[in-house]
């Protein structure tokens, strides 16, 4: 039941009744927060697709341009310059690190990846095929068990500290996750390693022999954990920050982010991509899959494609694809058949009117998963590798919105839509 709204009240908002609030880059917004006060009127965004719910200086997306920043430096470069440990020290503190500060962050890092004896025995709960998103959501939230009554999250120093757990433990509890389903020992981290290669030495990694680190394998992950760090307001940051504004545990709202990643229109797409690509198999098999994308009566989607912002191809996937081809050859997999199919879609896809008219590229999550195979890593772990990554945009986004100390508690309205008042048909 659609009625207008006023025309005073157009006029208003148009004519400056609401201030417009102008940041540095990106689109100009019209606060509204007095709307409701003053006329008794909602805003009705489901989707929040007009809605800008906080103000950030961490990441900024410019989805026509394909233009992603952390900080003001553009993905691109560092992607091809930094290093993971940098980049989270950049969206945790805002400016890229001293060598000083960078040997200060890493040691602090090292001095927290270890888990709890008790924490590991978690892991012995679950059976050995759980999902490792499903271990990793219990594992990380069962950390507030451990730390909850010894931190004052009105302290920043506490804050931080509890930040730079995060940052450290997740790889530990992302790669026992994942031993374990294997049934082999969960492998202590090695503070001899830089982080990504920890990672893929706990993942890896076996007692009986030494651990021979590839370092091309090494600095593509660290370059896939380095493209998937932060992405501004996306569901699961949205996610972290509305358990925040409650004042929830850091260890309970990351892992209520990890959580909502685990969906597959967000982080749970790249395991669906790869499951895509092997059931087409072959390039023949192509249109076939395209007609399903477009058909209005089927609800699969071309897993990978399209993006809430980006109306052009997403810069971090530019970046994996190029990966992906020099991991592919060092391997000697440059004929990886789902390479194949995934270059061939790319192409016949981008040439199709349904997904032109609507915009749809690829995303981060269409090339990621070929080069996480490549990598020996299953496909169940692709989106614990993805939260690996977030879990530094996460705490930077939580740091932010408790320093910055005049943000409520999130509690969005409705629209009310069920039945009128009514009474309780007594002696039924
Ligand atoms: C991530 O937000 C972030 O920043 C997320 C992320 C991050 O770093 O945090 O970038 C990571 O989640 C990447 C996205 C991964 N998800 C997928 O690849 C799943 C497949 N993609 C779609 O589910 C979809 O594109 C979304 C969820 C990503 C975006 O959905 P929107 O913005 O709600 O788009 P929409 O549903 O309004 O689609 C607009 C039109 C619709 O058709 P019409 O109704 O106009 O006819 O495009 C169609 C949709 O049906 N469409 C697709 C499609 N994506 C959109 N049709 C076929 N295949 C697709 N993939």
């Amino acid at each position: 039941m659609a009625s207008y709204v006023r025309a005073e009240i157009v006029e208003e908002v148009t004519e400056g009744g609401f201030p417009i609030q102008t940041g540095t880059l990106g689109p100009q917004a019209v606060d509204i927060q007095s709307l409701y006060a003053r006329y008794g009127l909602l805003a009705y965004d489901p989707g929040y697709r007009s809605t800008a719910s906080c103000k950030s200086a961490i990441t900024f997306v410019d989805g026509d341009s394909g233009v992603l920043a952390y900080r003001g430096y553009p993905i691109e470069q560092l992607a091809q310059h930094s290093n993971f440990l940098e980049v989270a020290y950049l969206l945790m503190f805002g400016e890229l690190p001293t060598g000083e500060q960078a040997v200060r962050f890493r040691d602090d890092v090292r001095q927290h990846n270890l888990l709890h004896e008790q924490v590991i025995s978690f892991f012995r709960g679950f059976r050995r095929d759980a999902h490792p998103m499903a271990v990793m959501v219990a594992v990380v939230g069962a950390l507030s068990a451990f730390y909850h009554d010894d931190l004052d999250i009105g302290d920043p120093d506490q804050r931080l500290n509890a930040a730079i757990r995060l940052v450290a433990k997740m790889p530990t509890i992302a790669a026992a996750s994942y031993t374990y389903s294997t049934g082999r020992p969960l492998r202590y981290p090695r503070n001899e390693y830089d982080y990504a290669a920890n990672f893929m030495q706990m993942l890896f990694g076996m007692p009986n022999q030494d651990f021979v680190l590839d370092p091309v394998q090494a600095r593509a992950m660290d370059m896939i954990l380095i493209l998937h760090a932060d992405h501004e307001q996306n569901a699961s940051t949205s996610t972290v920050r509305m358990a925040a504004s409650s004042g929830a545990n850091p260890f309970a709202c990351i892992a209520a982010g990890i959580a909502s990643l685990w969906g597959p229109a967000h982080g749970g797409a790249n395991e669906e991509v790869v499951k895509m690509l092997m059931e087409i198999g072959r390039p023949e098999n192509i249109p076939k899959v395209i007609a399903r994308a477009k058909d209005k009566s089927d609800p699969f989607r071309l897993m990978g494609f399209g993006h809430r912002l980006y109306k052009n191809v997403d810069p971090r996937a530019k970046v994996i694809q190029e990966t992906a081809r020099k991991v592919l050859a060092h391997l000697g997999l440059e004929n990886d058949p789902l390479m194949a199919v995934a270059m061939e879609l790319e192409q016949i896809a981008l040439k199709d009117e349904y997904f032109i008219e609507r915009k749809l590229y690829p995303n981060v999550d269409f090339y990621s998963g070929i080069l996480l195979r490549a990598m020996g890593i299953p496909t169940k772990m692709f989106t614990a590798v993805f939260a690996v990554a977030r879990t530094v945009g996460w705490v930077s986004q939580w740091l932010e919105l408790h320093n910055d100390g005049t943000h409520g508690i999130d509690r969005p309205r409705q629209l009310y839509v069920g039945k009128p008042l009514r009474n309780y048909p007594v002696g039924r």
